[in-house]
């Protein structure tokens, strides 16, 4: 026998000097949501250790995430007021409009990524307006664009639409430039799946549809070549950034969709992969941190530039990588 691959994995040494992936910690982005009220910080039942946090403790928690070195998040807010119009989604003094504000005028270099969606603020649950049982797209996006605009006239970084409403890069992307934000970015949620694995998130953010599912506007998890094409439209419409969503059951479309695009690729590691681990930890199936570490690997390896997870906090604070 000529060649023996296990010349090369002797030890620690050689593993590492030939370890072909490395995830850059500060490629990691942190969601959190955000709730009305002063002193509230409510653990999740179905993700342990996330929270929904009021504005003065999500600033007490951002101390310490900062401390650990997470550079960026992504926010969720939660309303009090729910209507048919998403009103409070674009909203000057909405939930996610006050927090944005207040976290970057305590921590003006973390940056800050919102979440653009309007099912947490529909009365129903679906993620835009609704006619003859289902959601209409082109109004919705006006909504949408408005959204944006009022994260970014609240000081967001960045936003990121997860409607996944056709056109709705484009129209974001216009009314971020026609109201002097051309330097906003937009992460698109492009190839984002209609998929089982967000349960536990719309516990957290109380955004579960009243009726039906989001199988008329999220894709069916069967496809991935039109999870390229969703890709190709967002990139024409001027996305800085394609998202696929979730991470661990669409790694195949996240190494095609690496191979197509020519801007970044962001990779969301979502509440039910969170959950499933912190379940199978807290029965002591496995080893916790081995696994998170295995799962922030995978992502990389298969071309993910961003890791947007819950165990940001978690893996900055014990070293994982
Ligand atoms: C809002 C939105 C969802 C998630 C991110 N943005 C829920 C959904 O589409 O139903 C899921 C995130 C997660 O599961 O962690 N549309």
């Amino acid at each position: 026998m000529i060649i023996r691959p296990r010349r090369l994995r002797k030890n620690e040494v050689i593993r590492n000097m030939i370890a072909e992936t490395a995830v850059n910690p500060d490629s990691l982005v942190y969601p959190m949501f955000v709730v009305e009220g002063e002193g509230i910080k409510e653990e999740i039942a179905s993700m342990p250790n996330q929270f929904r946090f009021s504005i003065d403790e999500l600033l007490k928690e951002l101390a310490s995430c900062v401390a650990v070195g997470v550079k960026s998040i992504l926010l969720f807010g939660i309303p009090n007021h729910k209507d048919e119009m998403a009103s409070s989604a674009y909203d000057k003094e909405g939930i996610v409009q006050r927090a944005v504000r207040a976290i970057k005028a305590k921590f003006p270099n973390l940056y800050v990524i919102t979440d653009v969606c309007l099912c947490e603020y529909m009365s129903h649950g679906h993620c835009g307006i609704i006619k003859d049982g289902d959601v209409d797209n082109d109004p919705s996006l006006e909504l949408l664009a408005k959204t944006a605009l009022s994260h970014a006239e609240a000081g967001a970084d960045m936003v990121a639409p997860s409607d996944m409403m056709d056109g709705r890069v484009a129209a974001i992307r216009e009314m971020l430039d026609a109201n002097g934000f051309t330097n906003t970015p937009i992460m698109a949620y492009s190839a984002k799946f209609a998929s089982a694995f967000y349960g536990p998130f719309r516990d957290a953010a109380d955004s579960a549809p009243h009726f039906g599912n989001r199988k008329s506007y999220q894709m069916d998890v069967r496809n991935g070549r039109e999870a390229l094409h969703e890709v190709e439209l967002d990139l024409e419409e001027g996305a800085d950034i394609v998202m696929v969503k979730p991470g661990l059951a669409f790694l195949d479309v996240l190494r095609q969709t690496a191979e197509i695009s020519n801007v970044p690729v962001a990779v969301y590691n979502v509440s039910g992969e969170y959950s499933m681990v912190k379940a199978a930890a807290k029965m002591g199936w496995i080893d916790e941190n081995a696994i998170i570490r295995e799962n922030m690997i995978a992502f990389k390896r298969a071309g993910a530039d961003i890791i947007i997870t819950y165990h940001a906090k978690e893996v900055l604070e014990k070293g994982i990588l």
